[in-house]
């Protein structure tokens, strides 16, 4: 008898590395954090995580960073719709959200933390946040993160909200 080795399908292979992060009480959590209008920050997360990995597989490049990177890149600490002080404008969610994401990402996950996913998490809002990604794997996650969040670019009213101007 004659076996052929199928091998893992991408989805699979995708579960497999962001599984334990994506089914942990804390990662669970985001399920009922608001991103922009109705979707949850777990949706979307999920979908700039799947997409990127996508990408990153076909283009040869390092898809397992993608995959965590995509995942974490919006890990921040609380719903910010809910933070009631005034800020500074420099201190709005818009610019301080990925650094808090990677401190949170740093702290629950510290496993999965290497330079690539480091850079993607940091500086997936750039141009917003000045300082551009380093590595291809942060440019797929910083364009794809902009592509799935595409209907706040067509709406200006949301735009502000993208920026954490608006709730
Ligand atoms: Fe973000
Ligand atoms: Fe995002």
């Amino acid at each position: 008898m004659k076996f052929i080795y199928i091998g893992k399908t991408s989805k699979e292979e995708f579960f497999e590395i962001i599984s334990e992060i994506l089914n942990s009480e804390e990662y669970q959590k985001r399920k009922k954090y608001k991103h922009h209008g109705e979707k949850s920050v777990y949706d979307h997360c999920l979908s700039v995580s799947m997409k990127s990995y996508k990408i990153a597989k076909i283009m040869g490049m390092d898809y397992k960073s993608a995959a965590i990177g995509g995942l974490l890149h919006d890990f921040y600490y609380k719903p910010w719709q809910e933070n009631k002080e005034k800020k500074s404008f420099l201190k709005l969610h818009g610019f301080v959200h990925a650094k808090e994401a990677l401190q949170n990402s740093k702290q629950n996950y510290p496993q999965y933390m290497n330079k690539r996913v480091e850079n993607i998490i940091v500086r997936h809002m750039f141009p917003l946040n000045i300082i551009p990604p380093r590595y291809v794997e942060s440019w797929v996650i910083t364009i794809v993160d902009k592509i799935v969040s595409m209907e706040i670019f067509l709406n200006p009213s949301k735009l502000l909200m993208y920026v954490g101007l608006k709730k």
